[in-house]
């Protein structure tokens, strides 16, 4: 096993092409990949929609990032966003540090006082950082099943999801 020794902070502008090389290699063996995941990091950067970006760093080396972006919901509520892309290095895969960062970037969201948060992928993996289906928020673009949201106020608005442009970026 190998020892936790890993940080998780704000990325600083020093960290930029780490995180694309993290993203890059995450996803290069992920089961459901666009392959764009590092230009949508970016380009949320460029348009100031990586509203939290945080990095998981071990011994100066970047092992992990997750990325936290505003969502538009089609009845008008404010104050929600959409998790991810999350990373983590393939030799570091499965000890904790996705975990962490989605933890992280949680308790970051509460401190914004952020209505609620919303993700797509494994229902059971994010199932245990408190994202559930419900009916009343709907994602068109993936099975319902592996959409879901997170209230942190008690109440979920009605409507669509739609996430920022920057997730249709090809290059
Ligand atoms: C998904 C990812 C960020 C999780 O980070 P991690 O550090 O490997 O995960 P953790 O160690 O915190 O959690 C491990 C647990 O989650 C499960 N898990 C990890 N990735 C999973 C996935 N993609 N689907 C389902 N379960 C997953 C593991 O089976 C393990 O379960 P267990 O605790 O019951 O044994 C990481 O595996 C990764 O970078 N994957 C490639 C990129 C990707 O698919 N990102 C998510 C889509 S945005």
């Amino acid at each position: 096993m190998h020892k936790h020794n890993y940080i998780i902070r704000r990325e600083a502008s020093s960290d930029i092409q780490a995180i694309d090389q993290v993203t890059k290699a995450a996803f290069a063996s992920a089961a459901y990949s666009s392959g764009t995941e590092s230009f949508i990091i970016k380009s949320l950067r460029a348009n100031d929609r990586l509203t939290i970006s945080l990095v998981a760093e071990e011994e100066g080396l970047l092992i992990g990032h997750i990325a936290i972006s505003p969502v538009l919901i089609s009845s008008g509520g404010k104050g929600w966003f959409g998790l991810g892309p999350v990373s983590v290095i393939p030799s570091r895969q499965g000890s904790g540090i996705g975990s962490g960062l989605i933890r992280a970037a949680i308790d970051a969201l509460r401190e914004l006082q952020a209505a609620g948060c919303v993700v797509l992928g494994e229902p059971s993996y994010y199932g245990r950082f408190g994202f559930k289906t419900d009916a009343r928020l709907r994602y068109l673009h993936a099975p319902a099943a592996y959409f879901q949201v997170q209230s942190f106020t008690g109440k979920i608005p009605e409507g669509t999801v739609e996430y920022d442009d920057s997730f249709n970026v090809t290059g």
